[in-house]
């Protein structure tokens, strides 16, 4: 199959008519090829409200970095969103616990793990990028840097996510592998009107994780790599296997060596498929969304659950990505 008619055979939703900025639900499928587009904004699952608020900042011109980090923000303070910052399901313990990280175009790059009492992990990882010498900064000493950077605290436990954890806690059975149709983490992807590539990725990681437990979105490689003259990636669903083939730095040196955002999302999913196996894979989730440094759009997941949101100047879509398992 080529890839114009794999465009064409998809779904798309169209969410808004981003010059009056109401929102509105109809399906169309005009979208005849994979057309490069500069600014742009794709996010992980339907994340409308996130791109919104990071076309916002493209739409004036603004820098890619502060695009993705207020997309971030949407998620990261929406109590409902149960897989990004506050609001998200706690881990064994019932302590929300929070991964997040950030690019630049010039891979600069910031990352957080395993943080508590924060609402804005994404902001925490882009002062350790802009602030400190170092990459990544976790626990005890992320929430000290925090601190003294002046971040508020809070509490992060919503009632409903602490309702769902007790009532996990009456068979405390894991099973992170098979969650069809789960919202999961966000990982957003912006190249603004200048050019430049940035990205983030934000969550709260694995419901009822063991205690301690880091996924792949704080892990530069894995969950987010951006490298402003190539592309971009970033990946949502079970972190562990994006982890195991350095998913998304995976599809950015595929992109560097010629394939297209969409064949290098493939090839990564089918390279975690054939090590899994089959079988193993199928109860598994996970998905890759990529943006070259051309405003090129690729995605492609496990099972048959994944979408996408797409921002350009034309319109604002939901888009259901191609899977490996139909
Ligand atoms: N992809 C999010 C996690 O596994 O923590």
């Amino acid at each position: 199959m080529d890839r114009t008619n794999r465009h064409t055979r998809r779904n798309f939703i169209k969410l808004s008519a981003l010059t009056t900025g109401v929102f509105s639900i109809g399906k169309f499928s005009a979208f005849a090829s994979p057309k490069a587009e500069k600014p742009i904004v794709v996010s992980t699952w339907r994340n409308p409200d996130a791109n919104a608020a990071a076309w916002k900042v493209l739409q004036a011109k603004g820098y890619a970095l502060d695009a993705v980090e207020q997309g971030a923000h949407v998620p990261e303070a929406n109590p409902k969103d149960t897989s990004v910052g506050y609001g998200g399901l706690p881990d064994r313990e019932g302590l929300v616990t929070l991964d997040a990280s950030i690019m630049d175009e010039k891979s600069n790059c910031g990352s957080v793990a395993f943080v508590q009492g924060y609402k804005h992990p994404i902001s925490i990882a882009r002062a350790v990028m802009e602030k400190t010498p170092h990459v990544m900064l976790v626990g005890k000493g992320a929430q000290q840097f925090a601190a003294a950077q002046g971040f508020k605290k809070g509490n992060l436990l919503t009632k409903e996510s602490e309702k769902a954890w007790k009532e996990w806690l009456k068979k405390s059975e894991y099973k992170p592998y098979h969650n069809p149709g789960q919202h999961d983490t966000i990982g957003i992807l912006a190249l603004d009107a200048n050019g430049k590539l940035c990205g983030a990725c934000t969550t709260s990681g694995m419901a009822f994780k063991m205690h301690g437990r880091v996924g792949d979105s704080p892990i530069i490689g894995a969950g987010l790599y951006v490298d402003g003259e190539v592309g971009a990636a970033t990946a949502t669903g079970v972190g562990e296997e994006m982890i195991r083939i350095a998913g998304s730095h995976t599809i950015v040196e595929l992109m560097r060596h010629g394939r297209s955002p969409q064949e290098a999302c493939e090839e990564a999913i089918k390279r975690l498929i054939s090590k899994r196996g089959e079988e193993k894979a199928k109860e598994l989730s996970v998905a890759f969304l990529a943006l070259s440094v051309t405003g090129e759009v690729g995605a492609y997941s496990t099972n048959n659950v994944f979408e996408y949101t797409q921002t350009t100047q034309r319109e604002q879509v939901v888009i259901k990505s191609d899977s490996y398992f139909k």
